[in-house]
């Protein structure tokens, strides 16, 4: 999956709801002034948390977000074009943090430090709600630059930074709608909480 393709995205994705896991994952949150977004797309989710959050900011590297973000017209939301690579904010800004379906395009190089960088950002008791790519996974190929990790791999990241696994669960379909049909998707739904 490429920029083009993320156009492709959310052209399918558009008008779609909320996902359940982000409404779920509220059920582990205990405080709701600020939330962050990481790679936000069609603004969906953000737009939703805005329903629980007194402001929430969402970060993309593709600026199709600004326009996303001019059709929503909500003043608890804001919008930030930025690479994760480059992204910062002040540690322990954040009361939860999510990540749907992007942190895997980050790539393998510096993910371990991505994560931790994303881990300061957390206040102490937020939580963090990200899905990742499973190694069996369709696009787990040797020449993919996309990061693919097995459950002992995810574990194994989470205890070396001290995080409390609050909820884990594995999903293996093939992908029957929109634009990647006949792809089998391997994936985790992951949320932890910061102690
Ligand atoms: C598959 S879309 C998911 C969008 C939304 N989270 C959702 O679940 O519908 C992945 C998004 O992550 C963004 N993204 C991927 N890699 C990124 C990076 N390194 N920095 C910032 N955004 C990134 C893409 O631009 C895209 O909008």
């Amino acid at each position: 999956m490429n920029e083009k393709s993320f156009d492709t995205f959310y052209k399918v994705q558009k008008g779609s709801p909320h996902r359940f896991f982000v409404e779920h994952s509220l059920k582990f949150c205990n405080k709701f002034n600020c939330a962050l977004d990481l790679g936000a797309g069609n603004l969906i989710d953000a737009d939703f948390l805005t329903t629980r959050f007194e402001k929430v900011v969402a970060v993309d590297r593709n600026s199709a977000i600004l326009d996303f973000e001019k059709e929503l017209s909500n003043s608890k939301l804001e919008c930030l074009v930025v690479d994760f690579k480059n992204a910062e904010f002040e540690q322990e800004s954040f009361d939860y943090i999510s990540s749907l379906m992007a942190l895997p395009f980050y790539g393998k190089v510096g993910f371990q430090e991505l994560i931790s960088k994303i881990v300061s950002w957390m206040k102490s008791d937020a939580i963090f709600v990200f899905q990742l790519f499973g190694d069996r996974h369709d696009w787990n190929t040797e020449a993919s630059p996309k990061k693919f990790m097995s459950e002992e791999e995810i574990h194994k990241l989470l205890g070396d930074l001290n995080l409390e696994l609050v909820f884990l669960k594995e999903f293996e379909y093939v992908m029957e709608v929109g634009a990647n049909i006949g792809t089998k998707f391997h994936t985790f739904n992951v949320i932890v909480k910061k102690k």
